[in-house]
């Protein structure tokens, strides 16, 4: 922790640039294994930072946030690989601490709560990952000071508790929400897809079409939205799912049946031994 706060210290404030105003601080949180979708954030992150600003990327597989029986041990890790893929996209630092660094006095006896935000949804599935993740992101904001945070749509659950959190508790940050990055084909890039074989990864295309039948619905209510999604899961071999919902995108709450306007629809499934999970947008007639 000293380290990390030593080195803002060293970096002093960030300054005014000619070109495009004062430069901003940016952060973008991550556990590695960066794919492109991670990379979008840093552009991303850079264009909010403006060229005066820095960009400060984080590394850090929090183990406060895997379950019991979770992937923590086996979760892919390739340091170099990703401080080599961060140098093209503009990130100027990478923080990428061990857990005796972010925690050295053990697991944290203070936390933060998602609330009823960390009781549905992901949260039903991995109790406590949502208050792992909080209180992770709260203690990367106070050591790294950001003016600004990117998270991805990809993880629209976590982003929303991060907005909450920064409502309810005044964190100084702007939060900053970015689309999720899809491969062609509609899969979501996510870390996780490196377990899939070739045979998975064909069987979890089921969850983005899953997801486009349901929004191609929306003008049949939210009944017609999760209808088509499920019909498309239940066709899909090897695809075994945890939850399905269509959920008010600020409280995550399922919408009613007569629901008209902007949700969210979310799934969870398990391909093979890998639990994936996706998103998108619907705006119910
Ligand atoms: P991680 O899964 O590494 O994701 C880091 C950030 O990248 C998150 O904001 C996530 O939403 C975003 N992201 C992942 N895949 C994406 C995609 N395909 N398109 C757009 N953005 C994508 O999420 C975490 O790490 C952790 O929970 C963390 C916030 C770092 C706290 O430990």
């Amino acid at each position: 922790l000293r380290d990390a706060q030593m080195r803002w210290a060293l970096a002093g404030p960030v300054e005014s640039g000619p070109d495009d105003g004062p430069g901003r601080r940016a952060v973008v949180m991550t556990m590695g294994a960066l794919h492109d979708g991670h990379l979008e954030l840093v552009r991303r992150a850079r264009a909010e930072a403006g060229s005066s600003g820095q960009v400060v990327v984080t590394i850090f597989v929090n183990p406060l946030q895997f379950g019991a029986g979770e992937d923590l041990d086996t979760y892919p890790r390739d340091l170099d690989g990703d401080v080599a893929k961060l140098a093209g996209v503009g990130a100027d630092v990478v923080f990428a601490p061990t857990p005796d660094v972010v925690y050295p006095d053990g697991d944290p006896v203070v936390r933060v709560s998602a609330g009823r935000i960390g009781e549905v949804l992901e949260g039903e599935s991995r109790p406590g990952h949502l208050d792992g993740v909080l209180t992770v992101v709260l203690k990367l904001m106070h050591l790294v000071r950001p003016d600004v945070a990117l998270f991805g749509e990809k993880d629209a659950q976590q982003l929303l508790a991060v907005r909450r959190m920064v409502r309810d508790l005044e964190v100084p940050v702007e939060v900053v929400g970015v689309p999720t990055v899809r491969e062609t084909d509609g899969l979501a890039l996510s870390s996780r897809n490196a377990y899939l074989s070739d045979d998975e990864r064909e069987r979890a295309l089921a969850l983005s079409r899953a997801l486009r039948a349901g929004a191609a619905a929306a003008d049949r209510g939210a009944p017609g939205v999760i209808n088509d999604a499920r019909e498309v899961l239940d066709g899909a071999d090897g695809v075994v799912v945890d939850y399905l919902a269509l959920v008010d995108p600020l409280t995550v709450a399922p919408v009613a049946d007569d629901f008209s306007g902007p949700a969210l629809l979310l799934v969870a499934a398990r391909v093979g031994s890998t639990r994936l999970i996706d998103n998108q947008a619907v705006e119910v007639l």
